[in-house]
């Protein structure tokens, strides 16, 4: 058996994407387990540039296989548009593409209660992708008005199945806000049933068929979504995302234990970004925070909000490591920093007097915590065209061995630029 897997150690786009895309060279299979159309993986190559909310970034290498497994919510109109673009773009998909009958699906009214709900939370807003994703898994954990993509195929039961969601939400949604424009059933049947037609073909038992892939010795790379810190369980509640988006999700999202799994690569930026709200200690809200934001092209894949950007958080990242348990890191965007004369990594939290190096369970705690800097220098010199690592300035290697340091894992892969080619592969003799 061997597979390896891509987390997210911070709060999402650390830039899994472009990890997933180069790994995927040597794995004959790629895997999304968790998180839906919130994801915005980007991925560069010969000029291109592809931003990928659903299909696995493994999707553009051909030959490789491509599985949504059943912890993946799923908005087919968006899988579908996803397809097409490729499709259109590339001429079609070369490999496999298998989607779970696990899979629970995203409905209109997950969109129209998640405006809804996050309207009413007013300043306390979590800021999330408005994209149905909350709401999609906060039904498929109530199970009473789930629809997975097994369900679609059963055109008969999928009528009566929409007819009484939709009368159901109808009168949630009114309650929730008088002016709410009430859902048309047999519309939303009608428009299911299409896409329905058209996926059904990729729909199976994919944990089966990752079972006896990976028995059969094929290579597997799991693509996390999201980061550790916005996992349900273990992030920064309520300010996460709706799934086990560390370490832990691969398992209960995939059906393929963890104990299958060989190498665990965790992302990081080498520095700290946030979209959305929520406490975020070593947050730079200034010009320094503007220069990364700028140079490191900071807006959202997803919904195009410029992402909140500060110094790399040793503690909520090496939180991120352990909960994810990861044997080597890949740090990113390494070249955003080179224009700034002084760099700063957070080391430690001094809350309420006290310093900690342990990452705070509750929400309060996190907000009262105050950053300990180390203060390192920075290179001034662009180093997007380096390859190897002995090539980079005395003060970027530095720079990267205190973050070894502080989250206590080796670094195997360096990130100098978006394209692929702008990697540096660290060899550890
Ligand atoms: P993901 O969600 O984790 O896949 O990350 P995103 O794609 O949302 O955000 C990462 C962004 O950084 C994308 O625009 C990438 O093209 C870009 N990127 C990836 N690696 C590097 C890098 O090393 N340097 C720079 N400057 N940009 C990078
Ligand atoms: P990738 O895979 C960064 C954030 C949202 C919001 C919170 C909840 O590209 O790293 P949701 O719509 O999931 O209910 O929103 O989680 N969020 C992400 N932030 N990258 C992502 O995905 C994210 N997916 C969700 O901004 O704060
Ligand atoms: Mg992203």
């Amino acid at each position: 058996m061997s597979a390896t897997s891509v987390i997210g150690l911070q709060w999402g786009d650390e830039a899994k994407g472009k990890i997933v895309d180069l790994l995927t060279e040597d794995h004959d299979i790629v895997v999304r387990y968790q998180g839906g159309n919130n994801a915005g993986h980007t991925v560069k190559f010969d000029g291109q540039t592809y931003k990928l909310s659903l299909l696995p970034a493994g999707i553009l290498r051909p030959g490789v296989d491509s599985v949504v497994t059943g912890g993946v919510v799923i908005n087919p109109r968006a899988f579908l548009e996803e397809l097409e673009g490729i499709t259109d773009r590339n001429g079609g998909i070369d490999g496999d593409l298998l989607i779970s009958s696990r899979a629970h699906v995203v409905f209109p009214w997950h969109i129209a209660e998640e405006a809804v709900l996050e309207r009413g939370l007013g300043g306390e807003k979590i800021g999330t992708t408005m994209r149905g994703i909350g709401t999609c898994y906060r039904d498929k954990a109530g199970r009473a008005h789930a629809i997975r993509m097994g369900d679609l195929v059963q055109l008969d039961t999928l009528r009566s199945r929409v007819g009484s969601i939709t009368e159901h939400k109808n009168r949630v949604l009114a309650a929730l806000d008088p002016d709410a424009v009430p859902l048309d059933a047999e519309k939303i049947f009608e428009e299911y049933r299409g896409y329905a037609e058209r996926l059904v073909p990729y729909v199976t038992d994919t944990t089966t068929h990752l079972h006896k892939a990976l028995a059969a010795g094929r290579r597997v790379l799991f693509e996390g979504a999201q980061g550790s810190l916005l996992d349900i369980d273990h992030g920064t509640f309520p300010f996460v995302t709706s799934s086990n988006s560390s370490g832990a999700g691969i398992h209960s999202g995939s059906g393929v234990p963890e104990r299958a799994i060989d190498r665990m690569i965790g992302v990081v930026k080498a520095y700290t970004t946030r979209v959305g709200g929520g406490p975020f200690p070593t947050e730079l809200d200034n010009e320094v925070g503007q220069h990364i934001r700028d140079e490191g092209n900071e807006y959202g894949t997803v919904t195009g909000r410029p992402r909140r950007c500060g110094w790399f958080d040793a503690v909520a990242t090496g939180y991120g490591a352990r909960i994810s348990g990861v044997d080597c890191l890949a740090v990113m965007l390494l070249d955003v920093l080179s224009k700034l004369d002084e760099l700063q990594v957070c080391e430690a939290y001094e809350i309420d007097g006290e310093r900690t190096t342990d990452f705070p369970g509750q929400l309060e705690e996190l907000a009262a915590a105050r950053p300990v800097l180390r203060t390192l220098p920075g290179w001034n010199v662009d180093i997007t065209g380096v390859r190897r690592l002995e090539d980079l300035p005395s003060q970027a290697r530095a720079y990267l061995d205190v973050v070894a340091e502080l989250i206590g894992s080796p670094i195997d892969i360096v990130s100098v630029g978006p394209d692929r080619e702008q990697t540096i592969m660290v060899s550890r003799g």
